[in-house]
C-alpha cells in the first residue's frame, strides 16, 4: 500500500473512532444501553486499528506520523484507560459512562484537529492546546449532564485546562524563524549578455479571444492565448520588452525552467517590481539552454496564468555542420533548424475550455516529428501518443540518455513540466491525446488509451552515476496543510514545515554548494514542485534510487505520501522562488525562497 493511501485510511479511521466515542457518549446520555455498547466497541476497535496505521506511517517516515505518535497516541491511550474499565464493569446505569465516553470523543477530535489544522512538525503548543480543549469540553459536559464532580476534581480540571491553554497559546504564537527578507534587485548585471539577436515585444492586456468558436474573456499577450511563441537558436540573445496595457494587478515575465540571471527571473517583490498598467520592463538573457520551456506572468500568477498570460519558449540547437537544412521535407516548417516537423502543444484550460483546439496535420511517412508537450495548467495532465512507437527525447528541456522506444504508454506531465516526444511518421495516422481528447493528429485515429500503463521517468533510459558524493547543504521540506493565523484573517494554508509564505524561512546556500532537498508530501494533494534558477537532479523517490537516465527537472509531482530526494549545484546567485506550481497552492502559502549568502 502506498503511503498516500495510508494517510487517507488513517484519517478515515481517526474520524470513525472520534465519531464512535462521541456517538457512544450521546447514546449513553440518552440511556440507550445497546447502542452505547455497540458504538463504544466500534470506537475501541477503530482506536486499535489506528495503532496499526500510525505505526505503518511512522515506518514510512517520521514526518508522516510525528503528531500522531506524540499527541494523538497519548490522548487515545488516555481515552481507552478511562473508558474500558468502566464499560467492562457493565454499569447498572448506562448514563454513568457518558462523561468518560465523551472525554474519549473529545480526545479523539482534538488529536484529529491537530493533524488537520497543524500537521508537521508536532509542537508542544499544539499538544497543550489539545489537552486544554479536551479538559474544558469534558468539564462542560460533566456539568451539563448534571453529574457532580467533587470540588477537587473540578478545581484540578480547571487548573489543567487553564495552564495548558495559556502555555499552548504562548508556544503557538511565539515567533518562529525569521521570515524571508525581500531584497533589492539583481545580483548579476543584465547588460553583460551582448547585443540582442532575438527581439520580441509582448503587450499584456485584457482581451476577448476565440476558443473553438466561442468568445472567452481572457488576459492575453498581444491579444492571443497562448502568447506569441518565442524561439531562438542556442547562442542568441533574447530581448523581450514587456508592456502592460491594462492588467491592474501587474504583470511580469518568468521564464519557466530557463535558468536566467536572477535579475531577469520576473518574480515581483523579489527580482523586480510588478509592471503596472502603462509601464514596461525589458528582459535580456542569453539563450544558452536548448529545449522546450514556457513563459508566464508571475504577478498574481494564480489568476494571471489561468486567464491566459503564458506562452511557449523554444531554443533550438545550432544546426549540425554538414546537414542540408535548405530542402525541408514535405510539411516541414522551413524555420525549423533540423529537418523534420516540430510541433508545440501547450495544454491549458481557459475558462473551462481545453487548449489548444484540436489540430489535424497530415505528415508524409518517414518525416521525423518532435512533439513538445507543455503543461501550463496547475494540475497534472495525462498524454498518450497513439499509432506509433516513440521516444521521450527530453524532459524539462534536458535531453534524456538512451531513451528506448515506447509503445502504447502514457506519460504524466506535472504542472509546469515539459516532455519532448519524438518519432518517425508512419504511413498510418498518429494522434496525441490529452486526458482522452485528441489534440494533435495526422489523421483519424480511434484508439482507447485510458488503460495504457504510465511511463515512470525514474526508470527510463540509461543511468549514470550521480556526479556528487557529498552534499554541502541539506534541507527538508515537509508539505502539508495547516491553519495560518499570522495574517489579518486566519486561512487554511498550504504549508512547508508548518509555515506559510511569507513566514517560511529562506534556504541559505553559498555559491558552489551541492545542495540536497528532501521533499515530503504528507498532505492529501499533489504538489508539483518548482525551483527557480536551477535544475535539480533526481536522486530517489520513496527510498528507491533513480535508475534511468539522469533526470534534470524543474517541475516534478510530489504525490501524497511521496518522499523525493533531489540535488543541485548552487551556481546561479540570487534570490529564487521555490514553490508549488499548483498556483492556487502557491497563492495559499506554499512558496519559499532559496538565497545565496
Ligand atoms: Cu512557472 Cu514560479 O513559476
Ligand atoms: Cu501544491
Amino acid at each position: 500500500m502506498t503511503t498516500g493511501s495510508l494517510l487517507v485510511i488513517d484519517l478515515v479511521i481517526a474520524v470513525l473512532a472520534a465519531a464512535g466515542w462521541l456517538g457512544g457518549g450521546a447514546a449513553s446520555a440518552a440511556r440507550r444501553r445497546r447502542l452505547t455498547l455497540a458504538l463504544a466497541a466500534f470506537a475501541l476497535l477503530a482506536t486499535v486499528a489506528r495503532a496499526v496505521t500510525v505505526t505503518a506511517l511512522a515506518r514510512a517516515g517520521w514526518w508522516f506520523a510525528a503528531e500522531k505518535v506524540l499527541i494523538a497516541a497519548p490522548l487515545s491511550l488516555a481515552a481507552v484507560v478511562v473508558v474500558a474499565p468502566r464499560l467492562l464493569r457493565t454499569p447498572p446505569d448506562i448514563r454513568s459512562v457518558a462523561v468518560p465516553l465523551l472525554f474519549a470523543g473529545y480526545a479523539g477530535s482534538a488529536a484529529l484537529l491537530v493533524t488537520v489544522l497543524h500537521g508537521y512538525p508536532a509542537s508542544m503548543g499544539a499538544g497543550l492546546l489539545a489537552v486544554a480543549g479536551v479538559v474544558a469540553a469534558t468539564a462542560v459536559s460533566w456539568r451539563a449532564l448534571g453529574a457532580r464532580p467533587s470540588r477537587t476534581v473540578s478545581r484540578s480540571a480547571l487548573a489543567v485546562a487553564v495552564t495548558a491553554l495559556v502555555t499552548g497559546v504562548g508556544l503557538a504564537v511565539a515567533p518562529g524563524a525569521a521570515p524571508a527578507v525581500p531584497h533589492g534587485h539583481g545580483y548579476r548585471d543584465a547588460e553583460a549578455v551582448g547585443e540582442p539577436t532575438r527581439r520580441f515585444t509582448l503587450t499584456a492586456g485584457t482581451a476577448t479571444v476565440d476558443v473553438a468558436g466561442r468568445d472567452v474573456r481572457a488576459w492575453a499577450f498581444n491579444g492571443q492565448v497562448p502568447g506569441p511563441e518565442l524561439t531562438a537558436t542556442v547562442g542568441d540573445v533574447f530581448e523581450v520588452t514587456l508592456h502592460n496595457r491594462d492588467i491592474g494587478r501587474g504583470v511580469t515575465l518568468h521564464w519557466h525552467g530557463y535558468d536566467v540571471p536572477n535579475s531577469q527571473d520576473g518574480v515581483p517583490g523579489v527580482t523586480q517590481a510588478a509592471v503596472l498598467p502603462g509601464e514596461e520592463f525589458v528582459y535580456r538573457f542569453r539563450a544558452d539552454q536548448v529545449g522546450t520551456y514556457w513563459y508566464h506572468t508571475h504577478a498574481v500568477s494564480d489568476v494571471g496564468v489561468r486567464m491566459g498570460l503564458y506562452g511557449v519558449l523554444v531554443v533550438h540547437p545550432a544546426p549540425a555542420a554538414g546537414v542540408d537544412a535548405t530542402t525541408p521535407a514535405a510539411g516541414v516548417d522551413a524555420t525549423t533548424p533540423a529537418a523534420g516537423l516540430d510541433v508545440t502543444v501547450p495544454v491549458h484550460t481557459l475558462a473551462g475550455l481545453p487548449l489548444p483546439v484540436a489540430r489535424v496535420e497530415p505528415v508524409e511517412a518517414g518525416v521525423p516529428v518532435r512533439l513538445r508537450l507543455i503543461n501550463t495548467d496547475s494540475t497534472t495532465h495525462r498524454y498518450a501518443l497513439a499509432g506509433t512507437p516513440f521516444q521521450v527525447a527530453a524532459i524539462d528541456g534536458s535531453d534524456l540518455r538512451g531513451p528506448t522506444p515506447l509503445v502504447d504508454t502514457a506519460v504524466l506531465i506535472p504542472a509546469g513540466g515539459r516532455y519532448d516526444l519524438v518519432f518517425t511518421a508512419p504511413a498510418t495516422p498518429v494522434a496525441l491525446f490529452v486526458g482522452g481528447r485528441a489534440v494533435w493528429s495526422t489523421g483519424p485515429v480511434s484508439t482507447a488509451t485510458g488503460a495504457w500503463p504510465v511511463l515512470d521517468p525514474l526508470s527510463y533510459g540509461v543511468g549514470s552515476p550521480v556526479p556528487w558524493s557529498r552534499f554541502d547543504r541539506e534541507f527538508t521540506l515537509v508539505l502539508d496543510r495547516g491553519l495560518d493565523l499570522r495574517g489579518l484573517l486566519p486561512r487554511y494554508a498550504h504549508t512547508v514545515n508548518g509555515a506559510a509564505d511569507p513566514d517560511i524561512p529562506s534556504q541559505v546556500v553559498r555559491l558552489g554548494d551541492i545542495v540536497r532537498f528532501t521533499i515530503v508530501n504528507r498532505s492529501l494533494e499533489v504538489h508539483p514542485w518548482h525551483l527557480h534558477g536551477h535544475h535539480v537532479l533526481v536522486l530517489s523517490r520513496n527510498g528507491e534510487p533513480a535508475r534511468g537516465s539522469p533526470l534534470w527537472l524543474d517541475s516534478f509531482d510530489v504525490r501524497p505520501g511521496d518522499v523525493w530526494e533531489v540535488a543541485f549545484l548552487a551556481d546561479n546567485p540570487g534570490m529564487w522562488a521555490n514553490h508549488c506550481h499548483n498556483l492556487p497552492h502557491a497563492d495559499a502559502g506554499m512558496v519559499l525562497h532559496l538565497m545565496y549568502e
